[in-house]
């Protein structure tokens, strides 16, 4: 075949290979009773995965120095449920300083912001972490999911991790949760209009010895997305005090970042959430 052949021939094939793929989809949802596309929900990991079963839609992280590799699953389509570089940045800086640090997620109460998969969350608990992985409610399917892929994991350590709904700002779910010792905020920043509920969140769920650590991918100039970590670092700048972590990462993240209270956060919480009153 000549290399004109091949290359009329290559598409033709991919494109038969997909119609083959989805017509089997559709006649295995006719006959196992699968919601249709129109009634399940894109987050739907269940139906995703009797769907597109066959297909590769799975991601590991290997934690080399606790012999751990995380499992999880990541949407086809769906950009917020795909594993974002600054997770796996996240995951590896706290298998790391945990390994120089005398283990120091050990026993501290964790919580990730917009988990997402929850890739930190899961290597948090895998360290000893009591974790608790949040994000909006079409998410929790999802949250769930990647803790039942790695339970046997989590469960051989001495962590634990559980699964919740957290939209940042909600002042019922705030007041129902204890300080963190750990927060995790892991590319989560993008829409300016949730940046204030955000930065309440961490301030309210902080004390003063809390870790936050932030990362985030990075940003067209004069995008939106540049505008919501614009406003972001400039507004928390007046609770926290920003400094980058030692953190090797490629050219996807722009920042790694350690995020520490400043002494006079408390009294400030209450301009940027009003109907804040202390826990
Ligand atoms: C780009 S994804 C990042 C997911 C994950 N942290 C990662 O790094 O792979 C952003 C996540 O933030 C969540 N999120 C956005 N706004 C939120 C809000 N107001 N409250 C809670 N979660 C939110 C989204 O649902 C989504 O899971």
């Amino acid at each position: 075949m000549t290399q004109i052949g091949i290359r009329k021939t290559i598409p033709t094939l991919l494109f038969l290979v997909i119609t083959a793929r989805l017509d089997e989809a559709h006649k295995s949802q006719e006959s196992e009773n699968v919601p249709t596309s129109q009634e399940a929900s894109p987050f739907d990991a269940e139906y995703l995965d009797r769907v597109w079963g066959g297909l590769s839609w799975k991601r590991e992280h290997e934690m080399k120095t606790l012999n751990i590799t995380l499992h999880l699953k990541i949407h086809p389509i769906n950009p917020v449920a795909v594993l974002w570089e600054p997770a796996t940045a996240i995951a590896s800086y706290l298998e790391e300083s945990c390994e120089e640090n005398n283990n120091w997620v050990r026993g501290k109460k964790v919580l990730e912001l917009g988990a997402g998969l929850g890739l930190p969350g899961l290597a948090a608990a895998c360290l000893g972490g009591n974790v608790t992985v949040t994000d909006k409610p079409e998410l929790l399917p999802w949250l769930q999911h990647g803790i039942d892929l790695n339970l046997k994991s989590i469960q051989n350590t001495s962590g634990e991790i559980r699964a919740e709904v957290l939209i940042w700002g909600d002042d019922e779910k705030i007041r129902s949760m204890p300080r963190q010792d750990l927060i995790i905020v892991s590319e989560a920043i993008y829409d300016i209009s949730t940046v204030d509920d955000l930065i309440s969140t961490m301030v309210r769920l902080s004390h003063d010895d809390t870790t936050i650590i932030v990362s985030q991918g990075v940003w067209i100039e004069g995008s939106t997305l540049e505008g919501a970590w614009t406003k972001f670092f400039h507004d928390s700048a007046e609770y926290f005090e920003f400094s980058p972590l030692p953190v090797e990462y490629d050219d996807s993240i722009s920042f790694v970042g350690k995020v520490r209270k400043t002494s006079n956060t408390e009294e400030k919480i209450s301009e940027i959430s009003p109907g804040h009153t202390e826990l």
